[in-house]
């Protein structure tokens, strides 16, 4: 016992450069062929020192010596690496629950990586074999958040500046479960919040505009307005999500709340049933305004990007979406302004 406490005395004090690495991250790299450098706590000089190099072939001595070492916690990759590291485990993503000495920032980065991955291949290839993995992916970040639902703050400090359909639907992702925890705080914390919901708001939130990825591509890359057929194939996304989603087998009320609704308006000015006041369900308005928000702030092909402060205060205005709401993501907003990341 003595032993394991020194070596998470060792690891605290090297914290801030270096961090062990367990099995399962071990388990993790290719058995001969480590993705990224290695360094090894040396006990006699009390020093991290290169152990072998990104890439190197190692001999099966080398391969099994290294995991005895890591095993006895000795072994270390650089923070340095970071980003090579935020690529080898965003494609195992399960791995950021079982690494005890990532970051909050840094896991913040590898979901943001994985899951914009994930819908990007998705959308590219809407089946249910692509679906699986990205739906895994999300239920790791479920996971991850029903632990603690304030680690969704750190998400909303890496939405993305540029548009695409993948980056639209994480921003839209993150920022509406930001404005969710806010509102629910309590619910939240004494778990009246339950995993199951959470799965399912998360679902919706993020594949709200599925059926965009049906839209000819050089329709969304438009920046002269559209002709009213064009307009037509644009709107028929939200009846070709739901349509996704029972091939899929998707069929949870919140999930298709959020991918029916998110164009309703609240004055009754939107669409496809020009649905108004209560016939929107909560979270059909909540992921109507974190859709609007999103594209006001990014630059699309056919408007300029709003400043967040400006575009969070238009909608507390706008009659066509639920002010308590709208006041809720402005607060988040505000407060997002000037922090560091
Ligand atoms: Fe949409
Ligand atoms: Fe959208």
């Amino acid at each position: 016992m003595a032993a394991v406490e020194k070596k998470a005395g060792i690891a605290d004090a090297l914290d801030e450069q270096f961090y062990q690495i367990n099995l399962d991250i071990l388990e993790s790299f290719s058995k001969y062929r480590p993705p990224l450098d290695l360094f090894r706590f040396k006990e006699d000089v009390a020093r991290v020192m290169p152990y072998c190099k990104a890439g190197d072939r190692l001999s099966n001595e080398k391969v099994e010596e290294l995991a005895l070492l890591v095993e006895e916690g000795l072994i270390f990759v650089s923070r340095a690496d970071h980003p090579i590291y935020v690529k080898h485990i965003s494609y195992q993503l399960d791995l950021v629950l079982v690494d005890k000495n990532l970051h909050e920032t840094e896991i913040a980065d590898i979901f943001a990586q994985a899951l914009t991955r994930r819908l990007a291949e998705f959308f590219n290839q809407p089946v249910a074999l692509v679906f699986a993995k990205l739906w895994t992916d999300l239920m790791v970040f479920t996971e991850y958040l029903y632990q603690d639902s304030h680690r969704i703050r750190a998400l909303t400090k890496r939405l993305h500046q540029v548009h695409s359909l993948e980056n639209h639907s994480f921003n839209c992702g993150v920022l509406g479960l930001a404005v969710h925890v806010k509102a629910h705080t309590t619910q939240y914390e004494t778990g009246d919040i339950k995993r199951k919901f959470l799965n399912h708001l998360t679902a919706g939130l993020f594949l709200h505009d599925m059926g965009m990825s049906k839209v000819p591509a050089f329709i969304c890359a438009k920046d002269k307005p559209l002709t009213p057929d064009e307009r037509g194939k644009v709107q028929r996304h939200t009846q070709a999500g739901y349509e996704m989603l029972a091939k899929l087998d998707l069929r949870f009320p919140e999930v298709e709340e959020c991918v029916q609704d998110h164009h309703e308006r609240v004055n009754g000015s939107g669409y496809p049933q020009k649905k108004a006041g209560g016939a929107i369900g909560t979270l059909g308005r909540l992921c109507g305004l974190v859709d609007s928000y999103c594209a006001m702030v990014v630059k699309r092909p056919y408007a300029p990007a709003m400043e967040p402060m400006k575009a969070a205060a238009a909608l507390t205005q706008d009659s066509g979406y639920d002010s308590e709401l709208a006041r809720v993501l402005q607060a988040l907003v505000l407060t997002q302004q000037g922090k560091p990341k």
